[in-house]
């Protein structure tokens, strides 16, 4: 991963292949760097967002090249832009086979937004350079070395260390989410999840296919009972929180669903490699947890299986009694993700959680109604979701209401057992969300995730196609808001 740190000085002044500056639309370039002024008055560049024009031996300035990146207007600039700017930034400096480059922070009124600052630009750089190759052989790519960030304020150093151990979580939930499922079985996500333990000095219980039966974890134990990849129930604890309430995250991994006996169409199945997101996202945002190290309890739970059809599998049809003591009437197999969900959000009780946020690849309706441009949220109490949709916002990461009206509840009520799987195509995500509000007696938020999950292009310059890594950097800053709040530093 390329390194970032924080250089002290001049922006004039700093030696380095090359120095990147963001360009407001319609601004002058800062005085310090009027040597470059003619690409502006010539109109070459106009500071559009994620325009860029590069200056070889600029006049006046100590780097060899200088990069000028559109912000786009001052008005509508935000973090997130600046994320991109950096990763556009790193990017083409890593095109240029540069080892380094020095990129200006725009100036920003206070500490803290100076402080907020480094934190995105180091997360975009990180994000930005992001690629999946290490099942390509022959030469390895050219790795940026070092992403410097320029500034006069002390608070940025702690900034980009901050943003690079976020951007860090989201790269092991890319990383886990474009694992090809003969790898990434639930064991290996339970290997992964035994790292993020020693690393971070969590409590950590795994579940085997017989513990998940004695647990009475039916719904996991019944998808994943016709794969020869045992399913696993990965209990993943940080403990820095004394005797407060703990946060419980919920991740749906499931990591190769055909949809069972319900088999789903064979054009495009390769993608459901990706239904393990949600369980990626929650070690991710573990891994960031821990390196953070946050004042908080924070308890991650797991469920992961394939689900694959067999002589052993089950049908549409079949009845069974789910973790919490309630019956469900399978009518697909391929709703099997509230099936596992719903076990892990009655296994959750256990701990009397402060809240549980939920989030998986569940329905493609979710993605049919909001596209690719947000996550599905649902939930049982307003405060909660709109924490979850305001920290999304923060990250970049979308997250737009979807309704839970009693008529969803309606819909999956069932006629032989308490409830049943689907309700049917209609409102596919809110009857899937009212499926799991069944389960949840604590404060609960749901994402839907399957459209903001993956992409099969590059969704903005520090989001590259593949594995998202959505939504652990959500669930970080949701998290780091809940510190701030019990009264931790920051
Ligand atoms: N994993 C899928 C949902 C999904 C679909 C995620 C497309 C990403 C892209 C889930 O298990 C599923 O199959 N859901 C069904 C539910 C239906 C059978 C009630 C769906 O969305 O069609
Ligand atoms: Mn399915
Ligand atoms: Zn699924």
């Amino acid at each position: 991963m390329v390194e970032i740190v924080a250089k002290g000085g001049t922006p004039a002044r700093v030696q380095t292949e090359m120095l990147a500056v963001g360009v407001f639309e319609g601004d002058d370039l800062p005085s310090e760097l009027g040597a470059a002024a003619g690409v502006l008055s010539e109109g070459d560049f106009s500071g559009k967002k994620g325009e860029t024009a590069l200056l070889y031996a600029p006049d006046g300035l100590a780097a060899s090249r200088l990069l000028l990146v559109g912000l786009g207007g001052k008005s509508s600039f935000g973090l997130d832009d600046l994320r991109r700017t950096a990763a556009t930034a790193a990017k083409r400096a890593r095109s240029l086979k540069l080892d380094e480059l020095a990129f200006v922070l725009p100036t920003s009124e206070g500490s803290a937004a100076r402080v907020a600052a480094a934190e995105v630009a180091a997360e975009g750089a990180v994000l930005g350079l992001y690629r999946f190759d290490r099942h390509k052989t022959g030469e390895e790519a050219r790795e940026l070395g070092v992403f410097a960030l320029v500034h006069d304020d002390e608070g940025v150093e702690e900034g980009a260390g901050t943003g690079t151990k976020i951007a860090a979580g989201a790269l092991l939930a890319r990383d886990l989410a474009n694992e090809p499922s003969n790898t990434a079985t639930p064991e290996y996500l339970a290997e992964r999840a035994r790292e993020i333990s020693d690393r971070h000095d969590m409590g950590l219980t795994i579940l085997d296919r017989a513990a998940i039966e004695a647990e009475g974890l039916n719904g996991l134990a019944t998808v994943g009972r016709s794969a020869s990849n045992e399913p696993h129930f990965i209990v993943l604890e940080h403990r820095k929180g004394g005797e407060a309430a703990p946060v419980v995250l919920v991740g749906k991994a499931v990591t190769f669903d055909s949809g069972g006996i319900s088999i789903k169409p064979s054009a495009g199945m390769e993608n459901m490699k990706y239904d393990m997101s949600g369980g990626a996202a929650v070690l991710g945002a573990m891994e960031s947890v821990g390196a953070l190290d946050l004042p908080l309890n924070v308890v991650a739970l797991v469920p992961a299986t394939e689900n694959l059809p067999g002589g052993d599998a089950f049908k549409p049809g079949d009845v069974l009694e789910l973790h919490s003591g309630k019956t469900v009437e399978i009518v697909t197999t391929d709703a099997e993700g509230r099936l596992i969900l719903a076990d892990a959000l009655s296994y959750a009780r256990r701990y009397e959680p402060a809240c549980v946020i939920d989030c998986a690849t569940l329905t493609g309706a979710c993605h049919v109604a909001l596209g690719d441009h947000a996550s599905g949220l649902m939930g049982n109490d307003d405060g909660l979701m709109d924490e979850v949709r305001k920290a999304g916002e923060a990250a970049g990461e979308r997250a737009w209401p979807l309704p839970l009206f009693e008529e969803y509840t309606e819909q999956i009520k069932g006629a032989t057992a308490d409830l049943k799987n689907s309700g049917g195509r209609y409102g596919g995500a809110s009857t899937a969300g009212a499926f799991l509000k069944e389960f949840a007696d604590y404060p609960w938020a749901h994402l839907d995730i399957a459209g903001t999950a993956y992409g099969k292009k590059a969704r903005n310059a520090y989001t590259p196609k593949g594995g998202t890594g959505t939504p652990a950097r959500t669930l970080v800053e949701f998290l780091r808001g809940r510190a701030r709040g019990a009264g931790g530093e920051r």
